[in-house]
């Protein structure tokens, strides 16, 4: 064999490597280069890590504002599962049911999870509308998702009288759902290259000013920087390792920064 073509082999065995160490990085779920968007923002919620105690998270924020806490649980290995090729592996057949990402009309779409992967996992575009927006999130066959689900350790702090329910999704960057509130509960961020997920909240008694059909990307462009101080949202941008806790009927708009695995523990 010529020098040169040892060099072309060894470089190509060099350029799989690396991409073989990119996919354990970012689980195979890069999708695209581009984000930047609207940066991570302040976070002006309270963050917390793992000596917050029970009573602690009862009288200071179950029932009455949102905080972060970080490094509460370890979800490792939930997270190699959630890897592209091993939830395609293990999903790609089966249906998943999307909807639009609107306020209040929720249209519903059924596709084959490999279809919603290659085709729809997609940045979202500044011209489309949250009508418009197909994703995943949520409505999760438990038959066929349950088994992965046990896998996953929920944040520990429960609220009195309740159980938890999760929801789980995969949506590309600058995608997110738009304002809207229900039941307190956590939520998580699993994967992503740049796995942020920024939070903008409210309390009930403040709605927020917004357009039901736009996407929450808009609102962030175009909306938030002309808020007033006291209009402005409580905010906050979530990474792997740290779970966000929305108490109940808090207005909450989110916003993927890049493609991102995430799951809601609703507790209800
Ligand atoms: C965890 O939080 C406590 C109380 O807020 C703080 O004193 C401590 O330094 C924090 N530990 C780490 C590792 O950040
Ligand atoms: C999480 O658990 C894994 C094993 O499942 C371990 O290798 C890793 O070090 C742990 N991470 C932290 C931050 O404790
Ligand atoms: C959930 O998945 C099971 C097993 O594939 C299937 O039989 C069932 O019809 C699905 N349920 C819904 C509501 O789609
Ligand atoms: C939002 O979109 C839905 C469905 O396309 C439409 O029926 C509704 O009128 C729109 N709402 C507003 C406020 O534009």
């Amino acid at each position: 064999m010529g020098h040169w073509r040892l060099a072309v082999l060894l470089a190509t065995l060099f350029t799989l490597a690396n991409l073989q160490e990119e996919e354990e990085e970012d689980g195979g779920w890069l999708t695209s280069r581009y984000i930047a968007l609207t940066g991570e923002g302040p976070c002006n919620v309270e963050v917390k890590n793992s000596t917050l105690t029970y009573s602690e998270f009862i009288q200071k924020f179950a029932f009455s504002r949102p905080v972060v806490i970080r490094g509460i649980t370890n979800n490792s290995e939930f997270q190699r599962l959630c890897s592209k090729r091993h939830l395609l592996e293990q999903h790609g057949d089966q249906m998943v049911r999307l909807s639009t990402a609107n306020t209040y009309s929720y249209q519903k779409v059924d596709v084959p999870f490999r279809e919603y992967v290659d085709h729809l996992l997609k940045p979202q575009s500044m011209e489309t509308l949250g009508s418009d927006t197909l994703y995943f999130f949520g409505d999760n066959n438990f038959t066929e998702w349950g088994p992965l689900f046990q896998k996953y350790i929920a944040p520990p702090y429960g609220l009195p009288g309740t159980s938890e329910a999760y929801s789980f999704g995969i949506a590309g960057a600058g995608t997110g759902v738009p304002f809207h509130w229900h039941g307190p509960g956590y939520s998580e961020v699993i994967y992503g290259r740049k796995p942020f997920k920024r939070w903008f909240l409210y309390p009930p008694d403040k709605a927020p000013e917004f357009h039901p059909n736009k996407t929450t990307l808009s609102w962030a462009l175009d909306t938030y920087p002309i808020l007033s101080e006291e209009d402005k949202p409580i905010e906050c941008t979530i990474h792997p390792g740290e779970v966000l806790y929305f108490p109940d009927r808090w207005w909450h708009a989110t916003l993927n920064l890049d493609t991102s695995v995430f799951i809601s523990t609703f507790l209800g």
